[in-house]
């Protein structure tokens, strides 16, 4: 029997460009997941019989790391799904967090790896940004290299990622969520044949990297202008690979007009959510909801995963 709850996460400067191994650069947010499992009669999830289809990444996760008697597992979720903000990563992590601790073989490193493995075989590709973020809390770069602040790496195919801590400033975020449902692996597919066909493409994907490495150094020193910057540069790059949206763009516009430092898609995008940043997180989160978004204002969540039994 164990309880586990997990942050959300948004990326700062880095989405799309860390499935090719390039730096990534996020924190965890004060929206959390909350995974109880305990003893069933049948294996169930939130009272209904466990299925495949409606709860792939907690079956899968199960299958994977449990042989025994039956669970029920019982969610409760502060981030929608779909929304670009790491709700699958969460409820993998907080399932896996849970599944490791009546094992008695919970390590955050464990489930850190094996969150990943379950959302890279489900989403058939992808990096471990998210679940590396919802296990570790705070800011999280990712990169392709060992860098100061080094926690752990994985490697899949030919890509390896070095995941390295930040200490995080205190920091308020808006997050603009359109209501449209952000579909990652069809993202993913999306951009990756723009990026296997065209060289241009691969070009931005390293630009994204270079901005989320200088935009880590912007987040340490608390330059919050220069990070919007390197924001809005990832976000015209995100534009071009076609991962924005209209939907997406009216947001991301009315955020900058109210006077955001820096505004943009996060996650896969194509719908979802974008985040901005900024000192007057009220007039940002007013001027989204006036152009048609719902508004959150949330801060960077220090905590990772958190379980107990
Ligand atoms: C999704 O939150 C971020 C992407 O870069 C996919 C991934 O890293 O797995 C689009």
């Amino acid at each position: 029997m164990a309880v586990a709850s997990v942050p959300g996460k948004v990326i700062l400067i880095g989405e799309h460009g860390v499935v090719y191994g390039q730096p990534c650069l996020s924190v965890a947010i004060d929206l959390r997941v909350g995974v109880d499992i305990e003893r069933g009669k049948e294996f169930s999830v939130n009272g209904r019989a466990m299925d495949g289809r409606r709860h792939t990444y907690i079956k899968y996760a199960i299958d994977k790391l449990w042989d025994d008697y039956p669970l029920h597992v019982t969610t409760f979720s502060k981030i929608p799904s779909a929304s670009g903000l790491g709700s699958s990563a969460a409820i993998t992590t907080a399932t896996v967090a849970c599944l490791l601790e009546m094992k008695k073989s919970f390590s955050l490193e464990e489930v850190a790896k094996k969150s990943f493995e379950i959302e890279y075989e489900v989403q058939k590709g992808g990096s471990p940004n998210d679940t590396s973020v919802c296990t570790y809390g705070s800011a999280i770069l990712l990169s392709g290299e060992k860098m100061d602040g080094f926690i752990w790496e994985i490697s899949k195919g030919e890509r390896r990622w070095f995941v390295h801590h930040i200490d995080a400033p205190e920091m308020k975020i808006v997050v603009g969520m359109t209501g449209i449902k952000s579909k990652t692996p069809m993202l993913v597919k999306k951009v990756k044949k723009f990026v296997k066909y065209s060289g241009f493409a691969r070009e931005l994907t390293e630009r994204i990297g270079t901005l989320a490495l200088e935009g880590a150094d912007d987040l340490k020193n608390k330059d919050f202008v220069s990070l919007g910057e390197k924001m809005n540069e990832g976000q015209n790059i995100l534009h071009t690979l076609g991962a924005s949206s209209p939907e997406l763009e009216k947001l991301i516009n009315a955020s900058l007009r109210a006077g955001a430092y820096g505004a943009k898609l996060t996650g896969a995008g194509g719908g979802g959510s974008m985040i901005a940043i900024t000192d007057e997180p009220e007039k940002v989160a007013i001027a989204i909801e006036k152009a048609g978004g719902k508004a959150i204002v949330t801060s960077i969540s220090n905590e990772g995963v958190k379980v107990w039994n």
